[in-house]
């Protein structure tokens, strides 16, 4: 059983949905919380303390300890004062769960400069705001776990979310890298991939599938990657009570070299370029140039000073 007894940790846009359900069930098993929400609409729009508040006051009623917070994760002076709060009152912070966000769907062409940046400025600036203002406390506790909350829609795509999908991808990208770098502080980032009948889903499904959809199933999976046996630079999907995981790998390709028909030739071996045999999750980005200089039969060695 997962005891998270003497952890702090923090959940931006805890005061409903999802974030909700991961404050209650990280108390529930010891964790004291920070409930960050700045409130407002699904589109962003307005400000409110309450549902921050009533989160509060109910893990406070099941015995758990939590304090409210505000801030909206797009502004960073406000984000250090949340995580100055936490650490005066507790002197750490073990977790951090990046999960506030907001929706501004359009297709691409009818959609504004601005909406596309205010969900980047939400999603990925504001993942950033909280982890930067985390991190050199992790790395000197020598212990963090890091959930960034991605989405199918940034894995795969999804029509009228453009600026969601890069956004929710970009979480991706920054969890790679911070999982190399936090690794040798035993801080470990992983990203969740939800799915929940929150008012994100709202006219979007039946209410039997939204039902089945609760958030409350979601959670577990957060949970997890909460814990000290957290894995490190995982993509995990979760919804209905199912849980897969979703990777990023690269076919082992072919040689072409370099002539005056190399891309004629790309399109004629298109299979073979996708050919999924032998396919692999690289362990960082120099994979590719590695694997593409051995094709190409350079010797790989590491540079000389
Ligand atoms: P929700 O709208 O119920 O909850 C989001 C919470 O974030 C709200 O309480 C909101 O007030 C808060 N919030 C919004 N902007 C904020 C800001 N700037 N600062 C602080 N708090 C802010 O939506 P839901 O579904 O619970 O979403 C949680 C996360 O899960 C989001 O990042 C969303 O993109 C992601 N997600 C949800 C999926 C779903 O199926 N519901 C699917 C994939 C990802």
């Amino acid at each position: 059983m997962i005891n998270l007894t003497g952890r702090v940790a923090i959940v931006t846009g805890a005061g409903g949905g999802l974030g909700r359900e991961h404050a209650l069930l990280l108390a529930r098993h010891g964790a004291r919380i920070v409930v960050n929400d700045s409130g407002g609409s699904l589109k962003g729009e307005g400000r409110l303390n309450t549902p921050a508040e009533q989160v509060v006051t109910e893990i406070i009623e099941n015995g758990g300890d939590a304090i409210a917070n505000g801030a909206s994760v797009t502004d960073a002076a406000a984000v250090q004062q949340m995580v100055d709060s936490a650490l005066s009152r507790w002197g750490k912070v073990d977790i951090l769960v990046n999960n506030a966000g907001i929706l501004r769907d359009k297709t691409f062409a009818k959609m504004s400069w601005d909406e596309f940046r205010l969900i980047i400025d939400v999603h990925l600036m504001g993942a950033f705001h909280c982890t930067k203002a985390v991190w050199d406390t992790m790395k000197r506790q020598s212990y963090g776990r890091i959930i960034m909350t991605t989405s199918s829609s940034g894995l795969f795509g999804n029509f009228g979310q453009s600026n969601y999908g890069a956004a929710k991808l970009g979480l991706v990208g920054f969890m790679q890298t911070l999982g190399l770098e936090g690794a040798k502080y035993n801080i470990h980032v992983n990203c969740l991939a939800p799915s929940a009948g929150t008012r994100m889903l709202d006219g979007l499904m039946t209410s039997s599938m939204l039902h089945a959809l609760h958030p409350a199933l979601v959670s577990p999976a957060l949970l997890a990657l909460a814990s000290d046996n957290a894995p490190n630079r995982a993509i995990l999907c979760a919804g209905a009570g199912s849980f897969e995981r979703a990777y990023i790998t690269m076919t082992r390709g072919i040689h072409i070299g370099s002539h005056a028909g190399v891309a004629d030739a790309v399109l004629d071996q298109w299979e073979a370029i996708s050919d999924r045999n032998g396919e692999f999750i690289p362990e960082s980005g120099t994979a590719q140039s590695q694997l593409e200089l051995e094709k190409a039969g350079v010797v790989v060695t590491s540079k000389e000073a």
